[in-house]
């Protein structure tokens, strides 16, 4: 009964970006399997490429070499139009920033992504109800996110990341503006999240709080993954 469900595949993955004219490898050579149903931390330096491997998962940035496999679906099969349908379905990625847009209301921040994806009025007005209760916002819905405090406006993130029933949910350092209560708030969240959904929830972070949350880590070293917490 405990056979694991791979959500998240990488093989042999390299990434390197060009600055100014110096080549920068950030990725060499990843290999990972990601379940669902699990949280996983990733750790490492400033500038290690977390938010780069986060990227790469979620299809904003394609790798140099090498395939990810997000919920069966070879990224590299995709085109542009193919990854936007697969972030609005199967993956979310919530960026460090939260990237909220500051001149919508919650629920249209929450709604946004529905829209993109074509769902009628109906099915959109009874998920954002939804999901806006789910996360405890009830009540918050016709504000600005501006209004919010630091530990509302993640959690409006993480409404507009879950509205689409994501298979994978990426987090990119989701606690790093929050104080102890938020923090360990927004991580309580993800557990929740994970049980509930059998969601992968991959958080990247360096913060004590959140690793008791998390069920193993992972740490990048010179460009690949180590894991540091096997169970
Ligand atoms: N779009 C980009 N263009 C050029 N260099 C980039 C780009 N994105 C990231 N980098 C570089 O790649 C390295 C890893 O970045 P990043 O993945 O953001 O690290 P982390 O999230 O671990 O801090 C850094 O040296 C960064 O400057
Ligand atoms: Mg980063």
């Amino acid at each position: 009964m405990t056979s694991r469900e791979v959500a998240v595949l990488l093989r042999d993955v390299w990434k390197s970006y060009m600055i100014g004219r110096d080549v920068v490898t950030v990725l060499r050579s990843v290999n990972a399997s990601f379940y669902k149903g699990e949280i996983v931390g990733i750790h490492g330096p400033s500038g290690s490429g977390k938010t780069t491997l986060l990227k790469l998962i979620a299809g904003l940035d394609r790798p140099d070499r090498g395939e990810v496999v997000v919920d069966g679906y070879n990224l590299n099969m995709l085109d542009d139009l193919g990854l936007a349908m697969l972030r609005n379905t199967v993956v979310s990625y919530i960026p460090q920033d939260y990237g909220l847009i500051d001149e919508l209301t919650v629920w249209e921040n929450v709604e946004l992504p529905l829209l993109l994806a074509g769902a009628s009025r109906d099915v959109r007005e009874k998920r954002v109800k939804d999901v806006l209760e789910y996360i405890g916002l009830k009540g918050r819905e016709r504000v600005k996110p501006l209004t919010l405090s630091g530990g509302e406006r993640q959690r409006v993130a993480i409404a507009r990341a879950l509205v689409t029933t994501p298979t994978v949910l990426l987090a990119d350092e989701p606690t790093a503006n929050l104080d102890w209560g938020n923090a360990v708030r927004v991580a309580e969240l993800f557990k929740r999240i994970k049980e509930d959904f059998n969601t992968l929830v991959i958080i990247v972070t360096h913060d004590p709080r959140i690793l008791e949350f998390v069920d193993r880590s992972l740490n990048i070293v010179e460009g690949t993954l180590k894991e540091i917490t096997p169970r």
